[in-house]
């Protein structure tokens, strides 16, 4: 007699002949519109071990291991490739590649499988699930239904479980998958390396009905420093119409805003707050509450202007002393750690710095919270990365998204200063529209903050010249004279030959050198080359009164797949620290002291 094969026992086999599988389970429904605002909110955190299991040809997909239900092995009476029940775990936030040499350079698909054990939901209560970033499609599906996805890999998306959880055991599972294609945000090559997995913080919110979605709170840009603005997202049956508390204890504000028709709640309040700066770092606590619900944020109040060629924060001349950064650790990939963030601040400290580029793409969320509580001034940026399919409407909505749940994520810190559409992009008409239009949705989401882009100076001309600087509030410029550009002599002239009607931002400079015993005494990649091209940079760059800012490529050397010379094998060794995050080199030093004595022209 021949066994009826289960439903999923059929699909199994017909799936070897079913190369659309993946379509149904691409909605990008998990976007900034489905993102929960979780300050101050009590998490229950989902870290830990989870099951797990790399997948190259996407099997789980098409064999539909999500709807496999737990069994014990004997109790099994159909062939399976998979169980997502029982098998090999590894701990999250990680990424794969760090955890076993067979994972270092695997691409493709992964599943995640952990039990979710709940008590009877209430009426009133909803669930909310929170992945801080998954590189970089993550599917999710909880008791073997697939609720959405989310692209992009390094910002945080919400999918909401109200409804989907039942009492007792349930079981959620991620597909992650870090594939590098022409049509993703950066697209297939990069000069970093392409982690995989679940690198930051999963949890897990309780919310009453009615819930603050969003809150963003800011001074008004209107140069008087005198009126802070305050715009509350409410959602839920009782959001029409509800009134939100908005407390700020130390500037004596308990007021109450109504919300409109459209469940925004929206005010101004007349009050002078101590400005934030990087030398006065002033936090304020700020307390919403919507019926039973409550967030709280630690706002600093402060200004960033552009005004001709000139930066000013909080009406003063600004010059921005920094350094770019990635997120790359020699042990841990992409996994950020408090104590990661905090080293990295003392050595921009160390650095004399007043301000950190985070490259290429949105930084973990502590970052710009630990600035604003330190004084450091940032660029975020998203990764819209060399040669971007910037014809795809489909890849505009992606890198639209990542832009706008980057600014709902980091809104309300004031240490960010400067949202970057982009980097080194070619000069065409479709990356042209395309950057255009991020850096509306920029100004549409937040009009209190600064736009740039990392762009290329026009060789042709020998002069700094982007038609997207018409778009842009700061030019970002980088530039490799001395490293990429053999002739030194074209910077000068460069210098002399530009004079741009916005301020510039020197977003990259800089060259390899490698400090190890078997590094190169002199020439390319030597320590003393990358010494004498700081020397050369600084002694030109600091004669052009249209450059408001320097961020020199890069704090620390960095993984990358693409260096393999003797001297980079796997790394790039732009780093004023080696990949130990502690071996400074010369030219660290040589920036330092240059940026104390900007430091001392009293440009804040
Ligand atoms: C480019 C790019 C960086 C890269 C650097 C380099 O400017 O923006 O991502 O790492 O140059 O070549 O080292």
């Amino acid at each position: 007699m021949v066994l009826e094969r289960s439903e999923l026992a059929e699909n199994a086999l017909q799936c070897l002949h079913d190369e659309a599988y993946d379509a149904p389970y691409n909605l990008q429904n998990l976007n900034h519109e489905t993102l929960l605002f979780v300050g101050g909110r009590t998490a229950e955190n989902l870290d830990g071990a989870w099951n797990f299991c790399v997948d190259l040809l996407d099997t789980g997909l098409r064999q539909k291991w999500f709807e496999m239900t737990p069994a014990d092995p004997e109790e099994r009476i159909e062939p399976y490739d998979y169980d997502p029940y029982m098998g090999e775990q590894v701990v999250i936030p990680s990424n794969w590649q760090m955890l076993k040499e067979k994972w270092y350079f695997f691409e493709g698909s992964a599943w995640y499988t952990r039990p979710l054990d709940v008590e009877a939901l209430k009426a009133d209560e909803r669930k909310f699930l929170r992945i801080g970033a998954a590189q970089y499609d993550c599917k999710v599906f909880l008791n073997g239904e697939f609720l959405g996805n989310h692209y992009g890999g390094s910002t945080p998306f919400c999918v909401e479980l109200t409804g989907k959880l039942r009492e007792g055991r349930n079981w959620l599972m991620l597909c992650v998958n870090n594939t590098r294609t022409t049509d993703r945000v950066p697209m297939r090559n990069t000069d970093w390396f392409n982690y995989g997995g679940v690198y930051r913080e999963v949890e897990l919110y309780t919310t009453p009905k009615t819930v603050i979605r969003d809150l963003f709170v800011r001074l008004v840009p209107d140069g008087t420093y005198s009126a802070i603005a305050i715009d509350a997202t409410l959602d839920g049956p009782d959001a029409l119409g509800a009134q939100i508390e908005i407390q700020i204890p130390d500037l004596g504000i308990n007021t109450v805003i109504a919300s409109s028709q459209d469940g925004l709640a929206s005010a101004e309040i007349k009050v002078s707050p101590d400005l934030w700066s990087p030398s006065n770092p002033r936090l304020y606590d700020v307390i919403a509450r919507l019926g039973e619900d409550e967030v709280r944020d630690r706002v600093g109040f402060r200004q960033i202007e552009q005004i001709g060629a000139g930066l000013f924060l909080n009406g003063k001349p600004l010059f921005l002393r920094g350094i770019s950064v990635h997120e790359d650790d020699m042990e841990k990939g992409k996994v950020t750690t408090e104590e990661d963030l905090r080293r990295r601040f003392g050595h921009a400290r160390d650095l004399n710095c007043n301000f950190l580029r985070l490259a290429h793409y949105p930084h973990h969320e502590k970052a710009a919270r630990i600035a604003d509580e330190l004084g450091f001034l940032l660029w975020e940026e998203i990764p819209v990365y060399w040669a971007i399919d910037f014809e795809n409407p489909a890849t505009f909505r992606d890198a639209q998204n990542q832009l706008i749940e980057l600014i709902k994520r980091d809104r309300n810190r004031a240490s960010v200063i400067i949202w970057s559409v982009g980097n080194e992009n070619p000069d065409t008409d479709a990356r042209l529209d395309f950057m255009r239009r991020l850096a509306e949705t920029a100004k549409q989401y937040d009009p209190t903050r600064l736009t740039s882009a990392a762009c290329l100076i026009n060789h042709a001309k020998k002069k700094i010249e982007d038609r997207l600087s018409n778009f842009i509030d700061v030019i970002g410029i980088n530039e490799y004279y001395g490293w990429y550009e053999e002739n030194f002599e074209d910077l000068v002239e460069i210098g002399v030959n530009s004079s741009p009607d916005k301020p510039v931002v020197i977003s990259e400079t800089g060259a390899d050198a490698d400090i190890s015993a078997t590094g190169p005494a002199r020439g390319l990649f030597s320590e003393a080359y990358q010494t004498e091209v700081y020397e050369k940079q600084i002694a030109t760059l600091r004669a052009l009164d249209y450059v408001k800012g320097i961020s020199p490529w890069i704090l620390y050397d960095f993984r990358v797949e693409r260096r393999q010379n003797i001297f980079q094998q796997g790394r790039n060794k732009k780093g004023l620290i080696a990949g130990d995050k502690a071996t400074k080199k010369e030219a660290f030093h040589k920036l330092s002291a240059f940026y104390a004595e900007k430091r001392e022209e009293g440009e804040q």
